[in-house]
């Protein structure tokens, strides 16, 4: 895709990476972006890269609109691979611009490349620089979502360059939120966003919290919020803001997800009478088999909803391994606000659902006790008890959610 223009003189000149299915294990159904943007200034100043593939892409891009060798100024917002990896490719190109950047991004970088010959100019929240006609604020955002990150604000502008945060992951060729509208929905977009921040973001509610607050009380004024991922906010910016404040206080549906793994199908039957209780207690549910989706999507699901269930057999004395895979993934996100229980099926032993029990009290998950375990393979009797079980947990998510 060729270079958009979003403000008058500043252009978008990323690239669309149609095909990626696995993001750094993050399942990724519709592909991404990769975005960065150029400033027709005085200083003609670039912000991010993208990923080496793209690297041609992105450098092609920029000399459609200037030769890069005019680049005065590299602001790096943010180091991971997918946006600083086509950072020498570039540099070779204009090797006198100036980089700023956090000093734990300059720490950083230096892992990546050779930055001795470099002018690296470390920068701090409230610095500016001033590059003709604007003035560049830039804003560190520590652990949002890596040590290094930052923002930078152009009040001429009104525009927030917000790195990762307030991104997507969608391949599309709709470079804004009212283009997606048209051609996707809003709907899908909304999905978008909530896939992309239960899987990145989730860990950092507090910070979110505060960083908003924080970007409020300068009185920064914004029309438009321009992610490194997604589409570009220019028709409701501060939808949103506003989706992240409700996220970050731990919005969520009054619906129950069951997650679950099986071996011979005796703790998919359980889940499905545990679904009916669910559900007859008018609780919406969704049922999510670990090896029919990817963890990022039952992720989502969890996060979407105020309660899920985990089932699993137990082999071997412990939980299935795609239950504890997942438990795994879903440890590092360290959610919150959300009601959790057990079930599954075990021949002698048993162990999986105090396993998992273990792992709500690890993460700190508020958790329904006791679970529900089915010896073989669930009778009719056993078909009741997890019928009823369902129909508990329910009552249960219910009267939490009234708390939020
Ligand atoms: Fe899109 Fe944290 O990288």
């Amino acid at each position: 895709m060729k270079a958009i223009e979003i403000k008058p003189g500043v252009y978008w000149v990323g690239a669309i990476d149609w095909a990626i299915r696995d993001f750094h294990g993050y399942t990724t159904p519709n592909g991404t972006s990769y975005n960065n943007y150029l400033v027709m200034d005085d200083q003609i100043t670039l912000f991010d890269t993208v990923k080496h593939d793209f690297s041609k892409t992105t450098i092609d891009n920029i000399r459609s609109l200037v030769d890069p060798a005019k680049i005065r100024n590299i602001v790096v917002n943010h180091i991971e691979n997918d946006h600083v990896t086509s950072l020498a490719d570039v540099m070779a190109l204009t090797p006198d611009a100036a980089i700023y950047i956090t000093e734990k991004g300059r720490k950083g970088l230096a892992r990546f490349f050779d930055i001795l010959k470099w002018d690296i100019k470390v920068v701090k929240t409230g610095d500016t620089l001033n590059i003709g006609k604007r003035t560049l604020l830039f804003l560190e955002t520590p652990m949002l979502h890596w040590p290094d990150s930052m923002m930078t604000y152009i009040k001429e502008d009104k525009l927030l360059i917000s790195q990762d945060a307030f991104g997507q992951h969608y391949a599309s060729s709709a470079r804004f939120d009212d283009e997606f509208i048209t051609y996707h929905s809003a709907a899908e977009l909304e999905e978008a966003v909530k896939d992309y921040y239960a899987n990145i973001l989730m860990p950092f509610g507090a910070l979110i919290k505060s960083k908003i607050a924080e970007v409020l009380k300068l009185g920064l004024e914004i029309d438009m919020i321009a992610p490194d991922h997604g589409i570009i906010w220019r028709k409701d910016p501060a939808k949103i803001l506003n989706m992240y404040l409700e996220m970050a206080n731990g919005k969520a549906d009054l619906r129950v997800v069951i997650i679950y793994d099986t071996m011979w199908q005796s703790t998919e039957l359980m889940s499905g009478s545990i679904m009916q209780g669910i559900r007859d207690e008018g609780v919406d549910v969704q049922v999510i088999k670990l090896r029919a989706n990817p963890n990022s999507v039952a992720i989502k699901e969890l996060w979407k909803a105020r309660g899920c269930l985990i089932g699993s057999p137990t082999l071997n004395n412990s939980m299935f391994p795609t239950v504890g895979d997942f438990l795994v993934y879903l440890k590092g996100l360290r959610p919150k606000n959300r009601l959790v229980g057990a079930f599954g099926s075990y021949g002698w032993g048993g162990g999986a659902v105090k396993d998992i029990y273990e792992e709500f009290r690890k993460i700190g998950l508020e958790a329904v006790e006791p679970g529900l375990q089915v010896l073989y393979r669930p009778s009719v009797e056993d078909e009741d008890k997890c019928y009823e079980f369902g129909r508990e947990f329910a009552r249960r998510v219910k009267s939490y959610h009234a708390q939020f």
